[in-house]
């Protein structure tokens, strides 16, 4: 598309996603990566929680959780989920929706490696999104399991990745007197090519 030019520009959603990224590494405070997963409980009911992405892969977006958590019983039943980065710094957006898999085996494994000690016995400990007694009881939790691991706890087999493959994904740039440019790459399944349209702000 001609009109496509500046930050926009590009024949690939996925290295324009990674540059992005690239530009708000060096301007936000924290955590560029945080994204706003939106997923839906089984009467339509939608929900939001911020995780971290850790991973633009050649077509797919990946972030970890606990495969027993609230998000991931949603994710599970409706197969699809969204989610939005927004960086205050730069003033920009983008939005992802899509099909959702898991990512388990040697890619999660190695990711669980790369965490701190710290936070792999912590996701042992966590029955995350269930109700916890204490604060007392979940660091009995962790010296529990630092007891039976020691230092090479292995991931946990409830604990792993999704990976989301986007049937659209929308960037957003403010502009002046909120005439704001977005482009929106959308494509019916993640096999299929993109078609990329500009839509009004
Ligand atoms: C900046 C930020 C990053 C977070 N990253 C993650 C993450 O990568 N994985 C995760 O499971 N929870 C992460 N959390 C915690 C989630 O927001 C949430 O509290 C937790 O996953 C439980 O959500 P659920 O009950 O909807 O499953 C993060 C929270 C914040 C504020």
């Amino acid at each position: 598309m001609a009109d496509r030019t500046g930050p926009f520009e590009g024949d690939d959603p996925f290295a324009l996603a990674r540059a992005w990224l690239r530009e708000a590494e060096a301007t936000e405070p924290n955590d560029p990566n945080a994204i706003a997963l939106a997923t839906v409980d089984a009467s339509g009911l939608p929900n939001a929680r911020m995780v971290l992405l850790k991973e633009i892969e050649d077509a797919a977006f990946v972030f970890y959780t606990n495969y027993e958590s609230r998000k991931a019983e949603e994710i599970e039943s409706a197969g699809r989920a969204a989610f939005v980065m927004h960086w205050k710094t730069l003033r920009r957006q983008v939005r992802v929706r899509g099909p959702v898999v898991r990512v388990e085996g040697p890619q999660a494994d190695a990711y669980f490696a790369s965490r701190s000690l710290r936070s792999r016995l912590g996701a042992w400990a966590s029955r995350q999104s269930r109700p916890l007694e204490s604060r007392a009881a979940l660091l009995a939790e962790v010296a529990r399991v630092t007891a039976r691991f020691g230092a090479s706890p292995p991931r946990p087999p409830f604990w792993g990745g999704y990976r989301l493959e986007p049937v659209e994904i929308e960037f957003w740039a403010d502009g002046p007197f909120r005439l704001h440019d977005r482009f929106r790459w959308s494509r019916p399944d993640p096999r299929s090519e993109w078609e990329v349209r500009r839509l009004n702000p």
